[in-house]
Formats: C-alpha cells, sequence, structure tokens
C-alpha cells in the first residue's frame, strides 16, 4: 500500500501483456475490446447483470491487531479497493493483500468472517461501474464492452441496466442479505418500468441467479422475471476448483507466487461449493492423479486432508447442495457457452503435490476453462419446466470471451428485442472477430 502506483501500474500491464491468458479466477482483461455503435433500439427491457467470481469490486477498511509485514498499512480512515488492488502485485503487497481479503472459517459454527480487524463492503449495487472495471484506473475490464453495447442500443446505465455485484468470496448460504436486495431491486425496477426484467448472469453468477430463482415463488417469477440469459455457467461445477485449491492459480501473472496466493483462494468458500457435482460426471473419473493417489468424486475428503485443508470438507459440506440438484429455474432461460477448446479435466502432478504446479493435463471439451459437458447440464430443463430453454454453443469461444464477443452481444440484443429463437450452435471461427 505504501508503494508508488506509477510502478504498480506499469508491472501490471507488463504482466498482463506479456500473459494474456482468459482467467476465470483471475481476470486479466486489460483494454477490453471497444462496442461498436449501433442503431438504437426502442426495446429496452429491464436487465440486471450478476457478474462471476472475482468480477466485481470490493472495498475494505482496516484496523488490525498485528500485521503479517511491517510494510503493511494497520489502520486506514477510509475505504480503500480490495479488489482489484494493484498493490497484490508486488511482492509484499501481496502478503497485506492476503492479509486483508482472506476469510476465517469456523468448523463449529460453520460460518466465514473477515480477517480480523478488516471490514470488507461490496460497493455500487444497483450501478453498473464495480461491474464494468475492476479498478478505479479502468484498465481492467469486465462488463464495460458489453454495458457500453447496450448503451449504444438504448439502455441508460444505473437505470434500465443495473449491475448487482455481491461478496463473491461467499456461497449464497453466506449471503442471505444479497438475495434481499437482488429481489428488491427487481420489484424496484419492474414497478418503475412496468416491465418484467431479465437477469443475465455469467459464470458463477449464473448458479447465483439459479439460486435467487430457487428459492421464489411461481408466482412472483411468472410477475418480475421475462427471462434467465446465461453465460457460460460451471453447471456441473468446474475441475478447475480443484488444481486451484490444490496448487493455486495465478493466471500467468509471473509476479503473483502462486503458493501464496492459494492460502487466499482456499478460504474462499465459492471453490469449495464450484468442485465438480456428482451427477456431473462418471463416477470413476480422475480428477487430480498423483503418484500415491487418483482422486475422484468419493476423495473429496482424502484429497482435502491430503493438501492440508480440511477445512475444505466442510465447507464443500455446507454448500454442496446449494445449486447441486439443477433444479430448474422456471423462467425462460438461454444457456450460452463456449465449445471446442481444450480445456482440462484431470490435473497431473509429480511427488511434489500438491505444492508444485502440474506436470500435465488430460484435456476434454470446453471454453478453456469449464468442460462442455458441465456447461451443457442446462440442457436438461427441456421439459423439466414449461417456459422454453434455448441452448446456443459458441464454437472456439473462451470463457471470459462470452462476456465481449460480438456475435454473443448481438444474440443478446436479439432476446432482448422479443426475439427469442437463437441458433444450436455459432461458429466465432467464422466470424471477422
Ligand atoms: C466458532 O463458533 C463457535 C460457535 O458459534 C464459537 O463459540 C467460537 O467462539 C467460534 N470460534 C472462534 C475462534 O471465533
Ligand atoms: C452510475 O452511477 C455511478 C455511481 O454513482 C456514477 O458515477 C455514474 O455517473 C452513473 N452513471 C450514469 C450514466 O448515471
Ligand atoms: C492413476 O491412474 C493412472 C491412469 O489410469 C494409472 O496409470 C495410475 O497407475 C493410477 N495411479 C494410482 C496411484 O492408482
Ligand atoms: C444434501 O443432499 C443429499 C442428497 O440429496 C442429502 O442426503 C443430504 O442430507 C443433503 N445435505 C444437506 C446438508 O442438506
Amino acid at each position: 500500500m505504501k508503494m508508488g502506483s506509477g510502478l504498480l501500474l506499469s508491472s501490471l500491464l507488463a504482466a498482463l501483456l506479456l500473459h494474456h491468458s482468459s482467467g476465470f479466477w483471475i481476470i486479466n482483461v486489460v483494454f477490453p475490446p471497444a462496442a461498436k455503435t449501433r442503431a438504437p433500439s426502442n426495446s429496452t427491457p429491464p436487465l440486471i447483470i450478476v457478474p462471476g467470481n472475482l468480477g466485481n469490486r470490493l472495498e475494505a477498511k482496516i484496523d488490525k491487531p498485528t500485521l503479517v509485514h511491517w510494510l503493511c498499512y494497520k489502520k486506514t480512515e477510509n475505504w480503500f479497493p480490495l479488489w482489484i488492488d494493484l498493490n497484490m502485485l508486488m511482492p509484499i503487497g501481496l502478503d497485506c493483500w492476503i492479509d486483508n481479503i482472506k476469510l476465517v472459517y469456523n468448523r463449529t459454527s460453520r460460518r466465514s468472517s473477515n480477517s480480523p480487524g478488516v471490514q470488507v463492503r461490496v460497493p455500487g449495487f444497483g450501478q453498473t461501474y464495480p461491474i464494468e472495471f475492476l479498478d478505479n484506473n479502468q484498465l481492467a475490464g469486465y462488463f464495460h464492452t458489453m454495458v457500453q453495447h447496450l448503451v449504444n442500443a438504448g439502455y441508460v446505465r444505473n437505470e434500465t441496466v443495473r449491475g448487482a455485484p455481491y461478496d463473491w468470496r461467499l456461497a449464497p448460504n453466506e449471503n442471505a442479505e444479497y438475495f434481499t436486495k437482488l429481489q428488491d431491486m427487481v420489484e424496484e425496477m419492474y414497478n418503475q418500468y412496468q416491465q418484467p426484467i431479465y437477469l443475465l448472469g455469467h459464470s458463477m453468477g449464473c448458479h447465483y441467479v439459479l439460486y435467487f430463482l430457487n428459492h421464489q415463488p411461481q408466482e412472483w417469477k411468472n410477475k418480475y422475471i421475462r427471462g434467465f440469459i446465461s453465460l457460460g455457467s460451471p453447471w456441473g461445477g468446474a475441475v478447475k476448483t480443484l488444481g486451484v485449491m490444490a496448487s493455486g492459480e495465478n493466471d500467468g501473472i509471473p509476479m503473483i507466487s502462486k503458493i501464496k496466493v492459494r492460502e487466499e483462494q482456499r478460504k474462499m468458500t465459492t471453490n469449495p461449493w464450484m468442485l465438480p457435482f456428482e451427477d456431473a460426471w462418471p463416477k470413476d473419473h480422475v480428477f487430480i492423479s498423483t503418484p500415491n493417489f487418483n482422486y475422484t468424486h468419493r476423495d473429496y475428503q482424502r484429497f482435502f486432508k491430503d493438501i492440508s485443508f480440511e477445512d475444505g470438507w466442510y465447507m464443500w459440506q455446507d454448500t454442496k447442495n446449494l445449486t447441486a440438484a439443477l433444479q430448474p429455474p422456471g423462467v425462460e432461460v438461454w444457456c450460452m457457452y463456449g465449445v471446442g477448446l481444450p480445456t482440462t479435466v484431470t490435473y497431473v502432478y509429480d511427488e511434489e503435490f500438491p505444492n508444485g504446479d502440474p506436470v500435465d493435463f488430460v484435456y476434454g471439451d470446453g471454453d478453456d476453462t469449464v468442460d462442455s459437458m458441465s456447461m451443457g447440464l442446462c440442457k436438461r430443463w427441456v421439459g423439466q419446466q414449461k417456459k422454453p430453454v434455448h441452448v446456443t454453443e459458441y464454437r472456439g469461444l473462451a470463457h471470459l470471451d462470452m462476456v465481449f464477443h460480438e456475435e454473443v452481444l448481438n444474440q443478446i440484443q436479439q432476446i432482448l428485442e422479443g426475439k427469442p429463437d437463437t441458433p444450436k450452435e455459432i461458429d466465432v471461427r467464422l466470424s471477422t472477430k
């Protein structure tokens, strides 16, 4: 926190430009693509966007009893950015940051709390800025391109298009207040515009939307919700969470030590929640292979023990039933996801497991982050609910690109304009962009 921000910015840029990988856990997009200008539409039904994991800003205020390093701040008068905090890219900054953002899990109460002396808040509920860019300098763009595209078509930020950010470190069982706020916002927008609302989720945000809809009476949904647009949702969980919890993930940013950042990644209850779901995989599918043991779905308890993270087993128990049954949402659904890219379905480690990187990978089909079997589970809703379910696969489209790509934005525009029928497959490798 006490380091010069010019240096930080340039090192951030250098790191990101050197390695532009599309991340699930760290959103590392600099300079998102600009939205094309388009003819305004006279159909702008109200829309609420629910971002994915790590997909909105968080702020903190601290007054800490102890410090992990003397260079870290002990006390702040004001709220400051916790996510994204560019200081995390500095060696000591990363230690300070982890100590601020990590959660402390209590196995007795089965609850998580902030690190001692740290308050965390989610800024800008109902507005779009906390999901458009994740940092004050507007470098890490997330939903900016999509929101600008909508605005070009006639939407108004904070009015007809709004964001519903949340504390993505926590699974829905520890975020009850969020769902009340979301319900209030839906009702408020409905009253204001006299039209039902579209909900749009990306990645883990889709599970948040599903959980919300699963807990609303059908009459409420019939009245208030026009539809649910789901982008790249890991409906059957994501194998990547196992790799993240085992050995950490820096998404190729060399300044971030994987073993250090693993400490924070393990403390988010959303990671155990997103472990591959039982129904979604063959019983004998090996997710993690080591010289000593092959871990399948039945071996999660042993997995957590072997990686010395037994709290994870309790967190998984607390969260595994939240959305794993994939109870139909009960509203019209557009389920869109990328396919056709190699995606890890098994991580292979050597003796250094879990403290070394995987030495090999087994690939399946997916969007480079989540496998298509998991994302395609929304197909089972066809016939399970009265409302239509539309599924579109985007061949060649990566997980994060789902929120930027012209083809996806055009499709969303069509849906919002009341043309619900969508193609089963769109090959983005053939499009100009
Ligand atoms: C954990 O929760 C239990 C039960 O609510 C409580 O009695 C205990 O003090 C908590 N432990 C810590 C370290 O806060
Ligand atoms: C949306 O709200 C944010 C935060 O209050 C504000 O900075 C921004 O100007 C607003 N955007 C519009 C278009 O009103
Ligand atoms: C794990 O599975 C691989 C591939 O099937 C097999 O070659 C290996 O012997 C197994 N290892 C253990 C420890 O069971
Ligand atoms: C979770 O679901 C399983 C099977 O559906 C059930 O046996 C178990 O009791 C549930 N656990 C909790 C904590 O609700």
